[in-house]
């Protein structure tokens, strides 16, 4: 197809969409695998040689473009949607007492570590965040410095749905969004749920929680990082926690760390840390500059370190628990001992 006449089509059906449906409809008929936007790669091999780079340049760049474009109209279309379902829902006043009866359990282990682990982070001055639990393959992957065909794609097993989004695999699915939100100076915290295809064992399921940090800024460094997991842990063990950093490789990170943490259930070695004193707690490191420029940051003038911990992992911790997947049984019992 005509690449101009592509482009005004696009400004033209941008300018249309109206609501979310409409959002996933252009996703698909424009950006998804058999999308228009595309399959203009593919059809690079039909140019000629020597016009193929400058081709491929352009095309690259309206996909890119159109992305952005969708990606901001979709969230205004979100969020007044959401606004005029709020608007329209019947008024609840939620100070009223409950209907009697003394409902025998609490909240869930999960609600209770996150609700906790964003106490400690908030009295940092953290930002507290929600991000969607469906990501675009930009958000999760590509925005990430793991464009389609890179290996590292191949570490996080993807539930991915008919429209060519997925079931994020990971809450760093959300730091470019967040750097669009904020710009180059942040600090911020995003607890959710995420989703792998993964065998279930005592210690993986597939639908799990994690906590993403991000903070942005000048002159941040490595030794920030430190000091912030330090103090996060040990406020939420209640005890003095030591940390230490081990290389460790994620695509969105340069240099890119295992943090460990000094194991809580003894002092010089036990079968949970398997003899040497220390547990591994969560992936972390510096923000890549192609993910900073990504999140439209400069990356000559900001740094910044982002973390991912298992928030499903440190509720195990915390009290004990010896099997992940009593977490989503609805098991009564377990909710009880885990809520106490
Ligand atoms: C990540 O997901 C990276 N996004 C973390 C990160 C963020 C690194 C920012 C650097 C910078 P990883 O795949 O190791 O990394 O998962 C992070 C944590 O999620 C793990 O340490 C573990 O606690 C938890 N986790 C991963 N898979 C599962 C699973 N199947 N079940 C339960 N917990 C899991």
């Amino acid at each position: 197809m005509n690449i101009d006449k592509l482009k005004k089509e696009i400004d033209l059906e941008l300018g249309k969409l109206k609501t979310d449906a409409d959002c996933v409809a252009f996703h698909q008929k424009y950006l998804s695998k058999s999308g228009e936007v595309t399959l203009l790669m593919t059809s690079l091999r039909d140019i000629e040689p020597s016009k193929r780079a400058e081709a491929g340049a352009t095309f690259n760049a309206l996909k890119k473009q159109t992305e952005e474009r969708l990606f901001k109209t979709q969230r205004e279309i979100k969020e007044r949607e959401q606004y005029m379902k709020l608007m329209a829902e019947p008024v609840i006043d939620i100070t009223r007492g409950g209907m009697g009866g003394n409902a025998p359990y609490g909240l869930h282990p999960i609600t209770i570590i996150s609700r906790e682990v964003e106490d400690v982070f908030m009295n940092m001055g953290f930002v507290i965040e929600d991000g969607n639990e469906i990501a675009t393959e930009y958000e999760c992957f590509d925005s990430l410095n793991s464009p389609a065909g890179h290996p590292s794609r191949d570490m996080q097993d993807t539930f991915w749905l008919s429209d060519g989004r997925c079931l994020r695999t990971q809450t760093s699915a959300w730091q470019n969004y967040m750097m669009k939100k904020y710009g180059p100076v942040f600090k911020a915290i995003c607890p959710g749920r995420t989703y792998r295809n993964e065998n279930l064992d005592a210690t993986h399921d597939t639908t799990f929680f994690q906590v993403e940090g991000m903070m942005i800024g000048e002159d941040i460094s490595i030794s920030n990082l430190i000091y912030f997991m330090k103090q996060a842990l040990t406020a939420v063990f209640k005890r003095d926690i030591k940390v230490r950093l081990r290389p460790g490789y994620f695509p969105f990170v340069e240099p890119g760390f295992e943090l460990d943490a000094s194991c809580i259930f003894c002092k010089d070695g036990c079968p949970i840390c398997k003899g040497t004193g220390w547990i591994e707690f969560c992936g972390c490191g510096m923000i890549h500059p192609h993910v900073l420029r990504e999140g439209g940051i400069d990356p000559t003038k900001y740094q910044g370190f982002a973390f991912g911990f298992g928030l499903t992992r440190l509720a195990m911790m915390r009290w004990g628990i010896k099997d992940i997947r009593l977490f989503n049984s609805g098991n009564l019992e377990f909710l009880k001992g885990g809520a106490k």
